[in-house]
């Protein structure tokens, strides 16, 4: 019998396995056969051939998919190009609402599609799970924010067309979520092409966009080998390619697009250096390792591949590393306990061993664990390799799988030399505990991104991309969106385009309007008076009085607290007592933001009731203001994540980060006009980046904000970060903490707060930030 001190000397537990029951009965669901997505439905090749999709860890067959022809990517093309005018004629806050809408049916879906992910790569789901699959609904949430604010930040420019995106299949859904985000943003339709070994989560994507609402033709899937590829990079009705995989293959789509007009980018391999000095923290150097080279099988472009250590720690280190790859556990893919899984292909695998064999007759020496591998999958042990020269072929070709290449190195100079010692310029990373260190050798590294004692760090809001035989391009971030778009010739660089630019004038759009009920009504009206909301709770005031709002003809329709100084106090404390929001991510800000714009639109009806009867301005004219104040929820939102520090060109030796901060506690007094679309557009960007607010709404219409109470219990505001005190102008001029301060930031042409209702705003120095409200 196993003893409990046994255990924790083994560290052996059993299988936890994830269920794959949900992923198999969509399989059934499409009889285990899939055509192609093209035009918004599943249809059948003309073409007739197919091939098996297989699970590289059981090695049994998963489904039947086509192997798509060059009358099937003819109609793929036909549809995007059908498609193209009336989805790059929508406003970008439409083209936003499609995104996030994706993003949302990401994560409704997200278990379905990493269990997928999982069976049809190998890979393990603690990698899909935690990983991929929520990076693929971020990639389409940090879009959804650049579509948002496209008018502004691209003004000028249009989208290319239709694209045609090629994928490889180490990241199969992460990379089609790469592609299709900013492509889509941009307003172009596209072509995605699934790698042959990994198509199933492309499938299922396009069949779960079809379902949220994404028009017929603008996401077209199609599968097949390369052939179906080289189809899609010859095609004459292509705008761009998009491709990632192999350099061998980025060469021939290079040479075929050259003088077609094809705009290109390429994210092809690398043989990334991970840079090890001697004051590095080793036990953290040893988990950067494992995430560095057996994160998914080592089948990673930016796989730090190459180990360059500091002489002095070299047998240390590798020590420690041997220990570690002990421990490591390779097996099935659904296993949640294990940290590698299979490889994807026999062909893959065959590589592997046949470039390992090359490194042990070349004199490298070879260490492996002494467990040994399931056998009945693809799989590959954790491989380390020293005493390896520079030039052996195991130091200079991407072996793209779980094979670590380690040599030394004895000064700083020597590391950046050994590093740039390669075709490629993928990614780095450098390991030491001295800041001046790092910042010195890392700009001298020709890679597309170095990490500083990190690494495979992705994210939507920074670029991906690289150097040399790594291709050129960058994914992610705003660099990215300028993959899919172009100047807009027609209406003049640096102005507003017309009908198709990516900028569309958002009063072009088409505005979806609906009746609002009439706020009038024969019953008595049940007693309405609203309270104050401070630290996340509706709280009577201090003060026993509340004020009477009036329509403009006269009539009562609510009543609200009355503020006083105490509180301003209690709102002042509750405010600063939420300083954690300053330190949340931008990403979880935005989520928020948008949280309150969904559940602001859901009541838009009411909101615009609330409005009419306290402006009398119409009610067509207050489901604009609705409309607009989501909208610009959706502008701060897609902000949250993008308003970046810089990095400044000073003359020293190294970079210069310049990092925004938020002010802290803001006060706001909101305007009388617009008393929604006002306080939104001055709190909005206020808590976008960090900052907690107490704001006072307009004197004499502030039912819109006290409604809104509840539009943001029901949002996960967290409690503290906003809150609102109805207050005659002695509370007002008690603030205290009223504060209007230039931020520093970039100042831009801000969005009106009345008017047109414009929906995007020229960065988060608009209103609120960078100067005194007209209110
Ligand atoms: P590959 O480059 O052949 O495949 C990538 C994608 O390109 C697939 O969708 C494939 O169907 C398509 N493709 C193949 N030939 C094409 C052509 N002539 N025109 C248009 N599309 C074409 O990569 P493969 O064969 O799967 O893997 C071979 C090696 O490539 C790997 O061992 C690895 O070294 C490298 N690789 C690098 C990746 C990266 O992320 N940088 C991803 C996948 C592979």
């Amino acid at each position: 019998m196993t003893t409990v001190s046994e255990i924790f000397e083994t560290m052996a537990y059993g299988p936890a396995p994830e269920s794959d029951k949900p992923a198999l009965e969509w399989l059934e669901r499409h009889g285990r056969a899939f055509g192609l997505f093209v035009g918004g439905r599943w249809t059948k090749s003309k073409n007739g051939d197919g091939f098996d999709v297989i699970n590289p860890a059981t090695t049994a067959s998963l489904a039947r998919v086509t192997q798509a022809g060059a009358a099937d990517v003819d109609a793929a093309v036909a549809a995007a190009r059908k498609a193209f005018p009336a989805w790059s004629a929508l406003s970008g806050h439409a083209r936003a609402r499609h995104l996030y809408a994706l993003a949302r049916a990401v994560q409704k879906h997200s278990r379905l599609l990493a269990v997928l992910e999982s069976l049809d790569n190998g890979k393990s789901i603690r990698e899909t799970r935690d990983l991929d699959i929520p990076l693929v609904a971020r990639h389409f949430y940090h879009h959804a924010g650049w579509a948002q604010l496209a008018q502004a930040e691209f003004a000028g420019y249009e989208p290319l067309g239709v694209v045609g995106q090629i994928v490889p299949w180490n990241f199969p859904l992460l990379m089609v979520a790469w592609k299709v985000a900013p492509a889509l943003a941009a307003g172009n339709t596209v072509v995605v092409k699934p790698a042959e070994f990994t198509p199933l989560t492309a499938l299922c994507l396009a069949e779960l966009a079809h379902e949220a609402g994404l028009p017929a033709g603008v996401l077209n899937v199609v599968t097949g080998d390369g052939r179906t590829g080289e189809l899609i990079v010859n095609h004459p009705d292509v705008d761009k390619i998009a491709f990632t995989g192999s350099t061998e293959v980025g060469r021939l789509i290079r040479k075929a697009t050259a003088g077609s007009g094809k705009k290109l980018s390429l994210e092809l391999g690398g043989k990334s250096p991970f840079i090890v000095f001697d004051d590095a923290d080793l036990d953290s150097v040893v988990e950067g390792v494992v995430d560095a080279i057996w994160f998914n099988q080592g089948q990673v472009c930016c796989a730090g591949s190459r180990l360059l250590v500091h002489e002095g720690i070299a047998e240390r280190l590798v020590a420690k590393l041997r220990a570690r790859m002990e421990k490591l556990r390779v097996g099935p893919s659904l296993d949640k306990a294990i940290d590698m899984g299979a490889i994807v292909a026999p062909v893959q695998l065959e590589r592997i061993r046949t470039l390992v064999s090359r490194g042990v007759e070349e004199g490298a020496t070879l260490w492996q664990p002494s467990w040994a591998c399931p056998s009945d999958g693809y799989f590959y042990p954790p491989t380390l390799f020293t005493n390896v020269a520079p030039a052996a072929t195991i130091a200079q070709v991407e072996i793209f799988g779980p094979v670590l290449v380690s040599m030394t190195f004895r000064t700083p100079a020597e590391a950046v030399e050994l590093a740039n010692n390669t075709p490629y310029g993928l990614a780095a990373s450098v390991w030491t505990e001295n800041i001046n260190l790092a910042l010195d050798v890392a700009p001298k590294i020709k890679a597309g991104v170095v990490w500083i004692n990190c690494t495979n760090l992705f994210d939507a809001a920074s670029g991906f991309g690289g150097y040399r035989e790594s291709g050129f391009g960058r994914e992610g971030g705003k660099e990215g969106m300028w993959e899919y778009v172009k100047p807009d010739r027609g209406s003049g660089l640096g102005t507003r385009g017309s009908g198709g630019a990516v900028g569309r004038p958002a009063h072009k759009a088409r505005a979806v309007r609906s009746r609002v009920p009439s706020p009038e009504s024969r019953v008595p009206p049940i007693d309405r008076t609203y309270k104050l909301f401070i630290g996340g709770a509706q709280v009577r005031p201090d003060q026993g009085y509340s004020r009477k709002i009036l329509a403009p003809a006269g009539a009562l329709i609510a009543e609200v607290a009355e503020g006083n100084r105490k509180d301003i106090r209690n709102a002042v404390e509750a405010a600063h007592a939420a300083a954690g929001w300053a330190h949340a991510s931008g990403h979880n800000r935005g989520q928020i933001l948008y949280y309150v714009a969904e559940n602001l639109a859901v009541r838009a009806a009411q909101f615009a009731g609330l409005l009419d009867a306290m402006t009398a301005q119409g009610e067509a004219a207050a489901r604009s203001e609705v409309e607009a104040a989501v909208a610009r929820l959706f502008s701060y939102a897609a902000w949250a994540d993008k308003y970046d520090g810089a990095v400044h060109q000073t003359p020293i030796r190294g970079v210069t980060l310049a990092m925004n901060e938020p002010i802290g506690v803001m006060g706001i007094a909101c305007p009388d006009e617009h008393p929604l679309l006002g306080l939104v557009s001055l709190v909005a960007p206020a808590v976008a980046v960090g900052n907690t607010v107490i704001v006072i709404p307009s004197e004499a219409r502030p039912l819109a904000a006290a409604e809104l109470y509840t539009v943001l219990e029901a949002s996960d505001v967290p409690a503290g970060v906003i809150r609102a005190g109805e207050g005659a102008g002695r509370a007002r001029r008690r603030g205290g903490g009223v504060v209007f301060r230039h931020s520093g930031g970039r100042r831009r042409r801000g969005a009106r707060v009345g008017g047109e209702y414009e929906a995007d705003v020229g960065g988060m120095g608009a209103e609120g930030l960078d100067g005194q409200p007209s209110g």
